[in-house]
C-alpha cells in the first residue's frame, strides 16, 4: 500500500504527466486534485502523444481508476472528451459530485480581465480558472451534481442574482461589445446568455452524470483497504496562489496541502516534486534566471518548450535551485525527480543559480523580493554524450551526476529518478 503525491516543483510543465503515467503502472487509483483546463500533461507512448488537461494522467492506463476531486474546476467540453479517451484506453473515471463547473462566462471574464490589466496582464491560459475559483470561494456556481436536473443548473445560475452579476461585470469589461476578442477561445455559445448556458451545461449531462460519485469517501475507503493511491497535482508550487509571486500565479493550491484540504488525507509515503533540469515559465511574472539570448533559445529548441495547452513559447533559463528549495519547503516535498536532463547534453558549460546576490538566503521568495532578484551562479561543466538510452544511474556522464548531486545538496532533498526523454521508459530510477 502507498499514498503518494506528484507535484510540479517549479512553474509548471515540469514533466508531471509523464511521471504520473510511469508511476500509475503500479497504482490502483490516480487522483487529480487541483487546477482545471489550464493544465496540459503530455504523455508519449511509442511515439504517440496524448495531452491531458482535466482528468488524471492515469486515464491512458487500462484498469486504473481515475478520480477528479472536488478541488478541480471542470470544463465540461474538455472533460467529456477526456472521458471518451479513458474509455478508449480501458480505464474508469469517477468525478466528484461537488466539483465546480467552468462555464463559458468564466472564460470570457478571464479574457476580459486580461485585456483590462493591459501591461500587467498575468498571461493566463484563458481557460476561466481565476473566475471559476473566485465563484467557488464565493460559495456559488454550478456543481457537477447539478447536471442531474436542468432545474438545479438554472437555480445555481440564478440564485441571488448570480448570473446577472456576472453579466454586469462582463459588460463593464467590454466582453459584450467586441472590446474583448473571444474568437480564439472557441466558446460555442453567447457567454452572456443564461438560457444558452443552461442548455450548454445540460448538453454534457448524459456523459458526465453516470461518472459522478463521492470521491472523498472512495479515496478514504481505498486507503483503508491498502490500495496504491497516487495524487496528481497540476501547475507548479511557484504558481500556487499563496506561495507564488502574486498576481502572477494560478488560482489553486499546488502543494501537498491541496490534497489534504480537498480529500482530508494527511499522511503520505512520498511527496514527489518534479523539476526540470533547467527552468521554464509560461505567461508573465518574475523569472530570475530567464535567458533572453541564444542560450535560452537553444533550451527552447532542444527542449521543445512550447505550451501543451496554449502552444505559447515557454520562457527558458538556467535551473534556479534557490526557487526550487523554496518550492520544496512550501510544497512538503520529500523526493525529487529531475526531468529533461537529456536536453542539457551538448552544453559545454552549465550554470546553476544557488542564490540571489541582493537578497539574503533567509528571506523567502515571496513579497517583492523576487521581482528584483539578481541570480548568482555556480558554473559547472556540461557533458556531450547522448544520454537518452542510458539505463543505469552509474552509466550517466560523471558531470551530469555531479549536476544532480548539486541539486540534492542545495535543496536537501534526494533525487530518486531522472528523465532522459519523453517516452515512458526514458527514466532512470536511482536506487532500483
Ligand atoms: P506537465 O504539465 O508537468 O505534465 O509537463 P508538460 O507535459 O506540459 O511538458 C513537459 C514536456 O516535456 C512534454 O512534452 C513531455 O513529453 C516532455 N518530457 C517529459 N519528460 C521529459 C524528459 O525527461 N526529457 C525530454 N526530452 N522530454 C520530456
Ligand atoms: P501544467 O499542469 C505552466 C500559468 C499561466 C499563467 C498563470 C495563470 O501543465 O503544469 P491560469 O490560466 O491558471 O489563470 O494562468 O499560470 N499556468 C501554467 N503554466 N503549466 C501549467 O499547467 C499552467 N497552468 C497555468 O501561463 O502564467
Ligand atoms: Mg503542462
Amino acid at each position: 500500500m502507498s499514498v503518494q503525491i506528484v507535484l510540479g516543483a517549479q512553474w509548471g510543465d515540469d514533466g508531471k504527466g509523464k511521471i504520473v503515467d510511469t508511476i500509475s503502472e503500479n497504482s490502483d487509483i490516480v487522483v487529480r486534485f487541483n487546477g482545471g483546463g489550464n493544465a496540459g500533461h503530455t504523455i508519449v507512448v511509442d511515439g504517440k502523444k496524448e495531452a491531458i488537461h482535466i482528468c488524471p494522467s492515469g486515464i491512458i492506463r487500462e484498469g486504473v481508476v481515475n478520480i477528479v476531486g472536488p478541488g478541480v474546476v471542470f470544463d465540461l467540453a474538455v472533460g467529456s472528451s477526456e472521458l471518451e479517451l479513458a474509455k478508449k484506453y480501458g480505464s474508469t473515471v469517477l468525478l466528484d459530485h461537488s466539483t465546480p463547473v467552468v462555464i463559458p462566462m468564466h472564460r470570457a471574464l478571464d479574457a476580459g480581465r486580461e485585456v483590462a490589466a493591459g501591461k500587467i496582464a498575468i498571461g493566463t491560459t484563458k481557460r476561466g480558472i481565476g473566475p471559476a475559483y473566485g465563484d467557488f470561494w464565493l460559495r456559488r456556481g454550478v456543481r457537477l451534481n447539478d447536471l442531474t436536473n436542468k432545474r438545479l443548473v438554472q437555480e445555481a445560475l440564478t440564485q441571488s442574482g448570480y448570473f446577472d452579476e456576472l453579466c454586469a461585470i462582463a459588460k463593464h469589461l467590454g466582453v459584450d461589445n467586441c472590446k474583448v476578442d473571444l474568437s480564439d477561445l472557441n466558446i460555442e455559445i453567447d457567454p452572456m446568455s443564461l438560457d444558452q448556458t443552461v442548455d450548454w451545461c445540460m448538453k454534457y449531462a448524459d456523459s458526465i452524470v453516470p461518472n459522478l460519485g463521492d470521491t472523498r469517501g472512495y479515496v478514504h475507503n481505498a486507503i483503508q483497504l491498502g490500495s496504491n493511491v497516487l495524487f496528481e497535482g497540476a501547475q507548479g508550487i511557484l504558481l500556487d496562489t499563496m506561495h507564488g509571486f502574486r498576481p502572477y500565479t494560478t488560482s489553486s493550491c499546488c502543494t501537498a496541502a491541496g490534497v489534504s484540504s480537498t480529500f482530508g488525507v494527511f499522511k503520505f509515503d512520498r511527496v514527489i516534486g518534479v523539476a526540470k533540469a533547467y527552468s521554464t515559465r509560461v505567461g508573465s511574472g518574475p523569472f530570475p534566471t530567464e535567458l533572453n539570448n541564444g542560450v535560452g533559445e537553444r533550451l527552447r529548441t532542444q527542449g521543445k518548450e512550447f505550451g501543451t495547452t496554449t502552444g505559447r513559447p515557454r520562457r527558458c533559463g538556467w535551473i534556479d535551485m534557490h526557487a526550487l528549495s523554496y518550492a520544496c519547503r512550501m510544497g512538503g516535498i520529500t523526493d525529487l525527480i529531475v526531468t529533461k536532463l537529456d536536453v542539457l547534453s551538448g552544453f559545454k558549460n552549465l550554470q546553476m543559480c544557488d542564490g540571489y546576490a541582493n537578497i539574503s538566503a533567509e528571506k523567502t521568495l515571496t513579497g517583492m523580493s523576487v521581482a528584483s532578484a539578481v541570480p548568482q551562479y555556480l558554473k559547472v561543466p556540461g557533458w556531450s554524450d547522448d544520454i537518452t538510452k542510458t539505463k543505469l544511474f552509474e552509466d550517466l556522464p560523471i558531470e551530469s551526476r555531479a549536476y544532480l548531486n548539486e541539486i540534492e545538496l542545495h535543496t536537501g532533498i534526494p533525487v530518486d529518478a531522472i528523465g532522459i526523454g519523453p517516452e515512458r521508459d526514458q527514466i532512470i530510477w536511482k536506487n532500483r
